[in-house]
């Protein structure tokens, strides 16, 4: 989900390029937002999203695309850091066809870059979409199966967020058994929902919400309790596990916040830089998500390999929950927050290479 309201000068500015046209099909703003390919060529996800104007779009496009060099370089990948986003008007609704037309013209502009960035799905665009950005470039992964591709990384993705979550639970707890668990889910979507059942399964005593009430039936038929969205930040829990909107730790709801561990699968979950010293402060542990959420990019660059094997990308997913490890235990031996260990980490690679 986009962050909420990021100002556009509040952003330093050191991104390899960033390309911003009007799509020649779609005329609606089109952006990619390079921000490094010092490890390599920047992969990151296109984003279909409603904005009140497009400097809300390149807001989003230059922080998101930031996250993702250090979401690749923390997961050990040789790729950098991009993004693209795809400014709709507020309460638009596009047709298919304006939806082909504006994937046409995302693949124009990344073909345009001559493979410095490969982009891939996101919230609002789809594996199917993916393979109408194909008909114009290569530098696209993700695509259906059916068609050749390796279709969408939410499996790998949530199964990264539960291996951090355990992590968490055994920081927190010196076990990382579930059961009994008192844990709040915020967003049922592809990676909430996957968590849920999983969670649910392991014995977890879940509290869920959505934005979307029709995902009150998945909640009815795991025996989790609903609450309203702007209320499950309050509950009373062992974690929280943000996996809707992004930016959803402002000064505020850390203030308010009623539990002792918070990892999910949001991207960009903190309001400000300054969300990760005002959650230690409070002594809740924070598993960084830029680390916890890279289970999508490591399928989609270990899988589009010739020859991937399952049981190694797998493996290396799982092996997430251990970088959180080590990140909790830097914070705490070095005296800096969890971002800034999991900061550290990503520096070290960019430098070495
Ligand atoms: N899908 C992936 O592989 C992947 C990879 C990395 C990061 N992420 C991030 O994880 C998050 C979830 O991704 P997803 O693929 O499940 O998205 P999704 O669109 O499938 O699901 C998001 C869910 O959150 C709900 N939501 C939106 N705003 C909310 C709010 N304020 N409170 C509660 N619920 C809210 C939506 O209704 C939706 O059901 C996003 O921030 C995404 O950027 C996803």
């Amino acid at each position: 989900m986009p962050t909420t309201a990021v100002q556009l000068e509040s952003i330093p500015f050191d991104h390899e390029r960033v390309v911003m046209v009007t799509g020649s099909r779609s005329r609606l703003p089109i952006i990619v937002a390079v921000h490094s390919t010092v490890l390599g060529q920047a992969l990151g996800g296109a984003r279909l999203w409603a904005y009140p104007h497009w400097t809300d779009a390149l807001a989003d496009a230059l922080r998101l695309s930031e996250g993702m060099t250090l979401k690749n370089a923390a997961a050990g990948l040789n790729r950098g850091g991009g993004k693209s986003v795809i400014c709709l008007p507020m309460r638009a609704a596009l047709t298919d066809e304006q939806k082909r037309d504006a994937m046409l013209d995302l693949g124009d502009v990344v073909e345009s870059l001559g493979g410095a960035y490969m982009t891939a799905e996101d919230v609002g665009s789809s594996a199917e979409l993916m393979a109408i950005v194909s008909e114009r470039t290569k530098h696209v992964c993700g695509l259906p199966a059916e068609q050749g591709g390796v279709g969408e990384p939410a499996d790998a993705t949530s199964e990264g967020v539960h291996s951090s979550i355990l992590a968490t639970l055994d920081a927190l707890f010196g076990s990382k058994d579930v059961s009994g668990r008192r844990i709040v889910i915020s967003g049922l979507g592809q990676v909430g929902g996957r968590l849920a059942r999983r969670l649910a399964a392991e014995g977890a005593a879940l509290t869920v919400t959505d934005v979307n009430l029709g995902k009150k039936e998945l909640a009815d038929s795991l025996g989790a309790t609903w609450v309203d969205a702007a209320d499950a930040l309050t509950v009373e829990a062992d974690l929280f596990v943000p996996c809707g909107l992004g930016g959803v730790l402002t000064s505020q709801a850390i203030a308010d916040l009623r539990v002792k561990g918070v990892v999910g699968a949001a991207n960009n979950q903190l309001a400000s830089h300054d969300g990760a010293a005002e959650l230690a402060a409070r002594g809740i542990l924070w598993a960084p998500d830029f680390v916890v959420n890279g289970g999508g990019v490591i399928y989609l660059d270990m899988a589009m390999r010739p020859g991937a094997d399952a049981a190694a990308i797998a493996a290396r997913v799982t092996e997430i929950g251990d970088v959180v490890a080590t990140i909790f235990r830097d914070s705490a031996a070095k005296g800096i927050t969890t971002l800034a260990a999991a900061e550290q980490l990503a520096a070290a690679r960019l430098d070495a290479a």
